[in-house]
């Protein structure tokens, strides 16, 4: 057979086109795209094969479709292999709910991790490398709240004090349910990133915090279930904790912790917290993962205060525009990015405004820039 280049330029097309990937960019309300755009102009500079889609949601949206987060932009979500989100507040929520329940992204991942730069609080911040693993669809997060009256037929008790729930009125209640599918589900995904860490030189550690001394049957499932999975993972250590126990030596020694899961409402608190030890919100990313799509976005909120003034610290914003990359399979490119924000920090000549420094958000992505 006589050799056809044109054969070969179409194999590697068809490979090529195999490995493109497609993202869909939501930039967020208040400061959060001051944040995004910048990590946008440093995502072109890698060269990368994928196509940014930038379906109409929130205000923008509701001008010319009626609604905050149109049909169009649902379908964008859907045939992409992930999104790229700054953060939302009232007008991207339905977008964000959308990706977490539509999507059913079920680990929340959270790296808290302290970089030589940072600002941290605590006296010796060094070695402190943890990620918080937040069930991201259950707990109290279900969104089911009404009156108590409405729980009538239901006859509740406290086993406390043997009260009638219905004689509380008038009062609300909320819905915490914990299941054993969702449970299993985000722990074996904490136990899975503990041994992928430990294959790094991590200590291979899985603490689960609940407060099933209170909570006997829901977070005490939980644990239950947690404890099961932990079974099929006996190269990595278990260990379970009592949540505000948790909470204590994640303030006194965070350097003690190498993954945590947890039910959806502590994690979303001590996410925030553990966040404040290495420096900051503006330096916490965050990955929602699911069985077959991801988004990404800073841990923070929209930073309604500081809006339009361009000093937004946009490090977590880039980082957990480095956690996509790895997820898309960009390994060297995910790493070159996180390599560049460590020597901004390392050098400490362009820092942001929260972390002692005078450089507005434009400023501090250029010195990332430099470094990519
Ligand atoms: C977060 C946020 C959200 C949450 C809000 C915006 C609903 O605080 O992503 O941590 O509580 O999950
Ligand atoms: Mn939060």
């Amino acid at each position: 057979m006589r050799f056809r280049p044109s054969i070969l330029k179409e194999t590697l097309k068809g490979i090529l086109m195999a490995t493109r990937k497609r993202v869909v960019v939501i930039e967020g309300d208040d400061a959060a795209p001051e944040a995004v755009r910048p990590t946008l102009e440093l995502l072109d500079r890698l060269n990368l094969n994928i196509d940014w889609l930038t379906p109409p949601i929130g205000d923008q949206a509701k001008e010319g479709y009626g609604s905050t987060f149109p049909e169009q932009a649902r379908r964008a979500i859907d045939e992409s292999d992930a999104t790229f989100f700054g953060a939302a507040s009232g007008k991207s929520t339905a977008a964000l709910f959308y990706l977490r329940f539509g999507k059913q992204t079920y680990a929340n991942v959270r790296p808290v991790k302290w970089l030589p730069g940072f600002k941290s609080p605590l006296a010796d911040p060094k070695g402190l490398d943890l990620v918080i693993i937040r069930e991201n669809l259950e707990d109290l997060y279900l969104g089911v709240e009404g009156e108590i009256q409405e729980l009538d037929s239901l006859n509740l008790t406290s086993p406390f004090t043997g009260e009638k729930i219905t004689d509380m009125v008038p009062g609300r209640y909320a819905l915490k349910v914990i299941t054993e599918k969702g449970t299993a589900r985000v722990t074996r995904f904490a136990f899975e990133l503990a041994r992928k860490r430990k294959e790094q030189g991590r200590p291979g550690k899985v603490t689960c915090a609940t407060k099933h001394n209170m909570l006997f049957r829901s977070d005490g499932f939980f644990r239950e279930v947690a404890q099961k999975i932990a079974g099929s993972f006996p190269d990595i250590v278990f260990e379970s904790l009592i949540v505000d126990d948790f909470a204590h030596r994640l303030a006194a020694n965070p350097q003690q912790f190498d993954v945590a899961v947890m039910p959806n409402l502590y994690g979303d608190i001590l996410s925030d917290m553990a966040g404040g030890l290495i420096g900051g919100l503006g330096l916490a990313p965050s990955g929602c993962y699911g069985e077959n799509y991801a988004y990404f976005e800073p841990v923070h909120g929209t930073a309604p205060d500081i809006a339009g003034k361009h000093i937004i610290n946009p490090t977590a914003t880039i980082l957990s525009a480095a956690m996509m990359l790895d997820y898309l399979g960009f390994k060297t490119e995910a790493e070159r990015m996180e390599r560049a924000v460590q020597k901004v920090y390392a050098e400490g000549r362009t820092l942001p405004r929260d972390q002692g420094g005078s450089a507005t958000t434009e400023e501090f992505a250029a010195a990332v820039k430099d470094f990519l």
